[in-house]
């Protein structure tokens, strides 16, 4: 399961890359807001400094919701990095834009995606990636987790190549869920990342390995 970062903080990208593990990047406006990074090229900017940390695909939302504007704006997006991948949203003229990519090789990643129908939809138009938003689900008192499993399922059917990136994974156990079930990609936070390397008797035994080389060593 490839391993993404859902931030737009670059210290956290800094960290998660060092780490050696990272695959990619995925941001999104209200990420965006979050860091103080607003104006068309403090934005544009942004992307690039991005794409010059990671060695993998950095996700960048299109602003537009109509069909030539998501185009104009995917494609000065796709044109600032190779690394850039187009987030598109799950509307109409979200989906047509994203056959328009896919046909010109350009990447997308389609986003807010929240039920297996639009799934398959976006697989339908060649998105590279879809984004089921798994904590959303489950604010909502829904199985996230389930979206995922059936989502896997449809596109195992018929063999479509989109690759499923679990969104909206908010704690450690999503990203030990989401690989059970055959993700192929998750995208979450860097202290649900960190996570991952915690259990106590790691820290005791090392602990105990060291005390008991020290008594051997003095
Ligand atoms: C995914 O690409 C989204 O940016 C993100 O995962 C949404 O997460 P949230 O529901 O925690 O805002």
């Amino acid at each position: 399961m490839k391993f993404f970062i859902d931030t737009a903080n670059l210290e956290q990208i800094k960290e998660a890359q060092a780490l050696g593990i990272l695959d990619g990047v995925t941001t999104n406006p209200s990420l965006m807001a979050k860091e103080g990074i607003t104006g068309k090229e403090n934005i544009l900017n942004h992307y690039k400094a991005i794409c010059e940390i990671v060695d993998g695909d950095v996700s960048a939302e299109v602003i537009a919701t109509d069909y030539e504007g998501m185009i104009k704006e995917g494609l000065e997006l796709a044109n600032l990095h190779p690394q850039i991948v187009v987030k598109v949203p799950m509307i109409k003229d979200g989906l047509k834009a994203i056959k328009y990519f896919t046909d010109n090789d350009i990447k997308t990643n389609c986003t807010l995606v929240f039920s297996v129908g639009q799934a398959l939809m976006a697989a339908k138009a060649g998105a590279t990636y879809v984004s089921p938003f798994i904590g959303r689900l489950d604010d909502v008192s829904t199985d996230g987790l389930n979206l995922i499993e059936e989502i896997r399922l449809v596109y195992d059917n018929y063999g479509f190549q989109t690759q499923i990136l679990a969104a909206s994974v908010r704690h450690t156990m999503h990203i030990v869920d989401c690989a059970k079930v055959g993700s192929d990609v998750m995208t979450g936070p860097l202290s649900a990342i960190l996570g991952l390397l915690k259990h106590p008797l790691t820290d005791i035994g090392l602990a105990q390995f060291l005390a008991d080389y020290q008594k051997g060593n003095k």
